[in-house]
């Protein structure tokens, strides 16, 4: 009964970190399309550009907020660390 609850537990905390993720991307969508090039490059591309790169998130966070080689984003921190992520994975 109590691994049962563990499961259920874990279910949800997927479901919930399953929507944040969604909404982290909600204002980049608009110049990025998951597969296609739009106004910047396909959201599946920069994943393959970065992919294995451990520095990449800390650098795009930074690149994103600076506004430097990049559209200025008014997202916080906490929401371009989500979207970056979400990009990479
Ligand atoms: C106003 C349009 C616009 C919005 C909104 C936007 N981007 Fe971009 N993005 C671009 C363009 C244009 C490029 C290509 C810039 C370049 O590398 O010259 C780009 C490139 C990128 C790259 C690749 C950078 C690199 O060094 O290869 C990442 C990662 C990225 N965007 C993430 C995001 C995230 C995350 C968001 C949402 C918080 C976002 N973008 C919102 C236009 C936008």
């Amino acid at each position: 009964m109590k691994s049962m609850l563990v499961v259920m537990a874990a279910a949800a905390m997927f479901a919930a970190g399953t929507v944040q993720a969604d909404d982290a991307l909600k204002g980049c969508v608009k110049c990025h399309d998951a597969e296609k090039k739009k106004v910047g490059p396909a959201i599946k591309d920069v994943s393959a550009k970065y992919k294995g790169n451990k520095d990449a998130e800390a650098m795009l966070v930074a690149k994103l907020k600076d506004g430097k080689g990049h559209p200025k984003a008014k997202e916080s921190d906490a929401e371009l660390k989500a979207a970056v992520q979400q990009m990479l994975k």
